[in-house]
């Protein structure tokens, strides 16, 4: 049983790793950002309303966001954990997902909070390529794929997100400043944080989380 959130700013490595904890810890991983993607990608009403917000690097409205949310949370691949990663990223959304979880006799083990300085998640995100496949994400300097533009795991075609410029991006950075980073006080106070620094190695920060998470 493992129930855990990924906490850090827009690049600091959340999905990256995300990747490799499910794996290990064989729970789902639930990025709220994919779940708009793929609903923007079909076209739904939802993904209608989300895009114009991640376009701008602005904050989807909290209601829209806390349904889709906790609607997930409840599927049967949840009842052994799960892990968060993108949400929650106002307070209101951590108070919201604090109700739902005491209200379905869940609690919460770690939040992990990757730091990760202002510069360097400019230079992440700008080079950030992602597989239009599986979703896996390359760097073209930091974590190049074999061959340029096609993914090692399954061929696909790696392509740039529609908020991965350098605009949008020092929106998002300053969006998580204003409005995210209050919940890093938030579950220091509950006594759930856990602190890794997201500027090192894949492995080195992979390895800080699973030291914090327990084998
Ligand atoms: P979301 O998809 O969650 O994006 P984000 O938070 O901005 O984070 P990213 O996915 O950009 O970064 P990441 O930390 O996953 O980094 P990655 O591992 O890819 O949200 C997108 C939008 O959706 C939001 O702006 C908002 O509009 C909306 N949204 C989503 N959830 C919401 C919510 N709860 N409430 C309201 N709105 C919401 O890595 C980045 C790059 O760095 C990659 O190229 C990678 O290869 C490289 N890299 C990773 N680790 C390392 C390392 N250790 N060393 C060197 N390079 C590395
Ligand atoms: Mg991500
Ligand atoms: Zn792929």
């Amino acid at each position: 049983m493992l129930r855990t959130i990924l906490l850090g700013p827009p690049g600091a490595g959340k999905g990256t790793q995300a990747v490799k904890i499910v794996e290990k810890y064989h729970i789902p991983h639930i990025s709220t950002g994919d779940i708009f993607r793929e609903n923007i990608k079909k076209g739904t009403e939802l993904g209608k309303k989300a895009q114009e917000y991640m376009n701008r690097g602005e904050l989807v409205p909290d209601d829209l966001v806390i349904d889709i949310a906790t609607t997930r949370l409840l599927e049967d691949d949840c009842k052994n954990g799960f892990l968060l990663d993108g949400f929650p990223r106002t307070v209101y959304q951590a108070e919201k997902l604090d109700a739902f979880l005491a209200a379905n006799g869940m609690k919460l083990d770690k939040v992990i909070d990757i730091a990760v300085e202002k510069e360097e998640l400019i230079t992440r995100l700008t080079g950030r390529r992602v597989c239009k496949g599986c979703g896996a994400s390359y760097h073209i300097v930091n974590i190049p794929s074999k061959q340029e533009g096609i993914c090692d795991t399954c061929g696909g075609e790696l392509f740039q997100r529609a908020d991965d410029n350098v605009e949008t991006v020092t929106n998002r950075i300053e969006v998580y400043n204003n409005q995210t980073m209050p919940l890093v006080d938030y579950y220091e106070k509950a006594g759930v944080i856990v602190h890794v620094d997201g500027a090192e190695s894949l492995d080195n920060v992979f390895n800080a989380i699973v030291d914090a998470l327990g084998e």
